[in-house]
């Protein structure tokens, strides 16, 4: 149920993302099997509906095959992805558990590609003390982004070890800038997710 929601969300900005780009251009999708391998691929579909235009894909996933444009490529690895027009991480930083490893790569990716566009994705509300606050479900220890400035509402975020939590600030203190695309919370499991640019000012 989630899935179809996200995905209308997300084909919105990313199809047109792609169709912007000029004909020929390289993409770089993060956290993606191979579409050949038909597995995990429900959004991509969904925004690939949307494009038309010719561009050049490579994939990198953990359960991918090295074989043609499909790449083995581990998030929590230090990432060596080069050269691109466009790196897209669509529903792969959530499985990351180190705010200050995630920055160093967003920094490293971001001035080695020309554009760079994830997603980020709250934890779980939760209301604690009369406020509705973000943590991670099972002592999860992955990541716990949290930009307030973009969301409706006063909320807080309770992680539960100190380098959890992933702030705008700490993206402005590494030298990555922002660039919100689009926000919204789903009305199931009542996350809110980002969707923004990331480019590196050093
Ligand atoms: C929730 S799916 C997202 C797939 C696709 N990007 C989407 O949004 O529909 C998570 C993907 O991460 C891959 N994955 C799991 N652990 C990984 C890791 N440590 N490094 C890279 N990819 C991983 C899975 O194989 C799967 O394709």
């Amino acid at each position: 149920m989630t899935d179809f929601e996200i995905a209308g969300k997300y084909v919105s900005v990313v199809s047109e993302i792609l169709n912007e780009l000029p004909v020929g251009s390289t993409v770089a999708w993060l956290g993606q099997k191979h579409p050949s391998v038909g597995e995990d691929k429900f959004l991509y579909d969904s925004i690939m509906s949307g494009v038309n235009n010719e561009l050049k894909h490579d994939f990198y996933d953990l359960n991918n095959e090295e074989s043609g444009n499909s790449f083995k490529w581990d998030v929590h690895s230090e990432w060596k992805i080069k050269g691109y027009d466009l790196v897209l991480g669509m529903r792969i930083l959530y499985l990351c558990d180190s705010r200050e490893a995630l920055l160093e790569n967003l920094k490293n990716i971001s001035s080695s590609n020309d554009r760079v566009v994830f997603d980020f994705m709250t934890g779980n509300p939760a209301l604690i003390n009369g406020k509705e606050t973000f943590i991670k479900r099972n002592n999860s220890q992955t990541i716990l982004p949290f930009f307030p400035e973009l969301y409706d509402g006063e909320y807080s975020v309770q992680p539960n070890h100190s380098d959890q939590v992933v702030l705008s600030e700490d993206m402005n203190k590494s030298g990555i800038e922002m660039q919100n695309i689009m926000t919204f919370r789903d009305t199931i499991k009542r996350r809110f997710y980002t969707i923004c640019e990331v480019s590196c000012d050093a």
